[in-house]
């Protein structure tokens, strides 16, 4: 038996995987809410002979799809993508997003800023009328990453936002390590009045690889409630 919370990510994923049609190149998003879609998509290909390529966007996606039976490629194979359907874990009312709760969300921005379109999947717990209750991650370097999350406070000083600690990310005692070998910083932000400014301001310092905010990158969001329910925002 299914918690709510789960039904509702399932029934965004079921429902979003039907915008995939045969011959699309589609990247594959990171994260409970893309399994279930990715799952979804191997029985498509099973069931329909849906002919699909694609794109992780981490090592756990990669390994989800060749387990569901998905032909998957780089992205450099595939250029350019129709579509990518990606879990976050909140949007806003201008489909903005905070993403990278799974660690994943360097790949993730690639991955759909090369895609004609971006579907959002995600329960409707995730909906906030201001970004930033959710600690907005930050890929860094591990090279100097102490001095790189003192600057990164350092400049939260001058920006529209309430909170400004930031916590390195850990897995067990060592720190978080992602796939492309960096490290995350949680900033605790509470909320973040001017997104744009941010993203920009964090990814002018050195040590920044990228933040987890996506700003004008998301298309549509299928929202999913606790009775399977499931509601169309674009
Ligand atoms: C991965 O880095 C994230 O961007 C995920 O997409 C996000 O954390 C959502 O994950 P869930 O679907 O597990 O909530």
């Amino acid at each position: 038996e299914m918690s709510p919370i789960e039904r509702a990510k399932y029934a965004s994923a079921r429902r979003a995987a039907e915008f995939v049609e045969s011959g699309m190149k589609v990247g594959l998003g990171t994260g409970s809410t893309a399994a279930w879609m990715v799952k979804r998509l191997g029985e498509r290909v099973r069931e329909e002979g849906l002919k699909i390529q694609g794109v992780p966007t981490s090592s756990g996606t990669a390994a989800l799809a060749r387990e569901a039976g998905i032909e998957v490629t780089t992205l450099d194979e595939a250029r350019w993508l129709d579509l990518t359907i990606d879990g976050a874990d909140e949007f806003d009312s201008n489909l903005n997003l905070i993403k990278g709760g799974g660690g994943a969300h360097l790949q993730e921005k690639v991955v759909a800023t090369a895609s004609d379109q971006m579907i959002v999947i995600a329960d409707a717990a995730k909906a906030v009328e201001t970004l930033g209750a959710f600690p907005l991650p930050v890929e860094i370097l591990a090279f100097g990453g102490q001095t790189t999350k003192a600057l990164i406070e350092e400049t939260l000083v001058g920006m529209d936002v309430l909170g400004r600690d930031s916590v390195l990310r850990m897995q067990g005692d060592a720190p978080f390590v992602t796939d492309e070998g960096n490290h995350i910083l949680d900033l605790n932000l509470r909320r973040i009045g001017n997104a744009r400014q941010l993203s920009l301001v964090l990814n002018q310092i050195p040590g920044v690889v990228e933040n987890g905010l996506f700003l004008d990158i998301c298309d549509t969001v299928v929202i999913g409630y606790g009775d399977g329910k499931t509601e169309i925002r674009d």
